[in-house]
């Protein structure tokens, strides 16, 4: 590409100076059609509560939904995703809470279909917030099992649809899982269900706060870099995403999201596929922490979500989605 110009007949800062032209020429922009909105659900009844590990955010009682879900409709935010909270007791090392049609997903499924039209659910498929040890998949003679967890996920999934869940997005890293999970759900007759697959998903130090708030956090040291992507790598990801691809995924997910901008532009570039990114529990956490001691202004948060679509992001999963959209009309 050959870049024409010089100075001084060429001043780049022309199309700078004032609001309106920079407004005409950006490239970029971000409105509610790129957000997709995290919510945490508990159990009990009557209750939000704040969640520590992330300032500004809560759990919710499935009765309590509306208070977030309204919003949700009121900026007309296209989709929400659903992460639930197990209480202890539920738990076991097979995550079984996950195939139970009364789980706290469930539930919350089921009331967003009967009383929110035009407003998208997506569910996780992976077993941590139901396993004792927090781990995505079962384990088996010490090791997290591939081929006896894709047999649990493949129910999740089935029971998710059935619910009346429309994107399901297995988050568990396991291989191969894409494949037997759009088998099932076309054999179950769900062939309009989305498959959004978490295809590169790095074993990351980013979901700290994340695991905090659904009580994955276990006293069983969690390392998930025997399934999760290495960090040092980006290779890896042509091979994830076509075989993904292949299996059955309508869309992909790159995750955490503004350390991996190199990975999102080079499945953008190299993949004709809708790739969305999510920006992560940590992200958010040191993001709002750097706002409100005034170490950045909020306009910090805009310029992150900015540059997450700049990469090659559809859509962007964030805990900001609702904040940014009340606050970035100030953003000039
Ligand atoms: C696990 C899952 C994780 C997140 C979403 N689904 C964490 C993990 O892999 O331990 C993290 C999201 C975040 O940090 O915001 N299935």
């Amino acid at each position: 590409m050959k870049i024409l110009g010089k100075f001084p007949s060429t001043r780049l800062r022309r199309v700078r100076n004032s609001d309106w032209i920079r407004r005409l020429i950006s490239e970029n922009n971000l409105s509610a059609n790129d957000l997709i909105l995290p919510i945490f659900l508990r159990e009990g009844k009557n209750k939000v509560e704040k969640i520590k590990s992330m300032p500004g955010i809560n759990r919710y009682t499935v009765d309590k939904l509306p208070y977030i879900l309204d919003k949700a409709k009121k900026f007309k935010i296209p989709l929400v995703a659903l992460f639930p909270q197990t209480p202890g007791k539920k738990k076991d090392k097979d995550g079984t809470e996950a195939l139970n049609e009364n789980n706290l997903i469930c539930r919350g499924i089921r009331l967003i279909k009967k009383k929110y039209n035009n407003l998208g659910v997506m569910t996780d498929v992976a077993l941590d917030p139901y396993t004792t040890h927090g781990h995505d998949g079962i384990i088996f003679n010490n090791k997290i099992d591939n081929d006896k967890t894709l047999k649990i996920l493949v129910k999740q999934a089935v029971l998710q649809a059935e619910m009346g869940s429309d994107v399901i997005a297995p988050s568990d890293m396991m291989d191969g899982r894409i494949g037997v999970i759009r088998k099932s759900l076309d054999k179950n007759k769900f062939i309009e269900t989305k498959i959004l697959s978490y295809a590169v998903k790095y074993a990351s130090n980013f979901y700290g706060p994340f695991r905090d708030a659904v009580g994955s956090k276990s006293k069983l040291k969690i390392n998930k870099k025997s399934y999760q992507m290495d960090f040092r790598n980006s290779d890896e990801l042509f091979r994830e995403v076509s075989l993904d691809i292949k299996e059955g995924a309508d869309f992909v997910m790159v995750k955490p999201g503004l350390p991996y901008l190199d990975i999102i532009s080079k499945i953008k570039e190299n993949f004709k596929i809708p790739v969305f990114s999510y920006q992560v529990s940590g992200e958010y956490s040191l993001l709002k922490e750097g706002v409100k001691k005034k170490l950045i202004n909020e306009e910090a948060i805009y310029e992150s979500l900015i540059s997450l679509k700049r990469a090659g992001s559809s859509a962007i999963v964030t805990y900001f989605a609702i904040d940014i959209l009340k606050s970035m009309k100030k953003f000039k």
